[in-house]
């Protein structure tokens, strides 16, 4: 292997930075150039390529975003996508390559493996969904985000005994939601996989007001059914829940700022083992970190399989809500 390419895609994710430093420094280590990929697969269609060198990656370990850029391309889904863009690569001397996103992003990497070409893929999403690594780059940094808007929020519902209803990312999993509501000290969570009706909210607050709490949060995964909009409208027409009501949407200020150190350790080791496993001759896997080892898991699996929180979390929510 004389020559891969590294991009980042989906999602950006706190991290991603450390992660794209990390496979450069390592590659240079084994004496393999490296061709950073901007914007993605969109780039990589495009033959939008850039050389870069260990200078090029000084500086950007504690920052967050991507300096390469991101995209979500939908060419890439198809065969002629995925053909052209592999001739960009073969164009460009490229011999394999590194991309760092979330499941999306390891279906592409999937699909080039499966035409030949060498893939090794690094899970970075603050979803946390992706299958076969315990924790994805970007989701500790989010999580301490969240964290921190949690403790703000409270201290001003509890000035004015209130209610907040603070939507969180994660479009199909709750794990930010699910973890944010029992580290920052929620009523109650909704998530897509354990739903609630906005009766049931209703309820639940009825319960914490009754119970003579200053304050009341609610934590809703954006995958959620109930709308928070609407929600926040039924609560307010339903004097009995005692509290006023106030809606926050955190949005994409979550996927901003710079890495926590778990997320700058992750990232790092997960790029030095991507690269480890490209100069190996491995293709088609993705290191994930598994306890306190890293596997090399394979992208058909990491594809087709769901990551979803443990139902005891939701017990633990419930029960230290009281
Ligand atoms: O996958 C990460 C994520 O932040 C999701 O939680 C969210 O639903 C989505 O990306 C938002 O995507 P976009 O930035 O394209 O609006």
């Amino acid at each position: 292997m004389k020559r891969v390419a590294v991009m980042t895609s989906g999602g950006d994710a706190p991290g991603m930075n450390a992660a794209i430093r990390a496979v450069v420094r390592t590659a240079l280590e084994f004496g393999i150039e490296v061709i950073g990929v901007r914007q993605a697969f969109s780039g990589c269609l495009n033959g939008d390529f850039q050389p870069l060198d260990s200078v090029a990656v000084s500086g950007i370990l504690q920052r967050g975003g991507t300096v390469l850029q991101t995209a979500r391309e939908e060419e890439i889904r198809t065969l002629s996508g995925q053909r052209k863009a592999l001739r960009r690569l073969n164009e460009a001397g490229i011999d394999g390559m590194v991309v760092i996103g979330g499941g999306g992003s390891m279906a592409g990497a999937l699909a080039l493996h499966k035409l030949g070409f060498k893939v090794v893929g690094v899970p970075g999403s603050i979803d946390n969904d992706i299958w076969g690594t315990d924790m994805s780059i970007g989701v500790d940094t989010a999580l301490n985000t969240i964290i921190d808007a949690l403790d703000r929020i409270r201290d001003t519902a509890t000035s004015h005994q209130r209610a907040f209803l603070v939507e969180v990312m994660g479009r199909n999993t709750g794990y930010l939601a699910l973890m944010s509501s029992i580290l920052g000290g929620a009523e109650i969570v909704v998530t897509p996989e354990r739903e609630a009706t906005m009766e049931e909210i209703a309820d639940s607050l009825i319960d914490s007001y009754t119970r003579g709490k200053s304050h009341a949060i609610a934590v809703i995964a954006e995958g959620a059914s109930v709308s928070t909009t609407k929600l926040a409208d039924y609560l307010e027409s339903h004097p009995q829940v005692g509290f006023e009501i106030r809606l926050s949407i955190l949005g994409h200020m979550q996927r901003g700022g710079r890495p926590s150190a778990f997320d700058r350790r992750l990232a790092s080791i997960l790029g030095m083992r991507a690269l480890e496993a490209l100069r190996d001759g491995q293709s088609g896997v993705m290191p994930g970190m598994q306890g306190r080892e890293i596997h090399q898991v394979p992208l058909e699996e990491v594809v087709v399989n769901e990551r979803h929180m443990s139902d005891w979390y939701y017990d633990l929510a419930h029960i230290l809500s009281r």
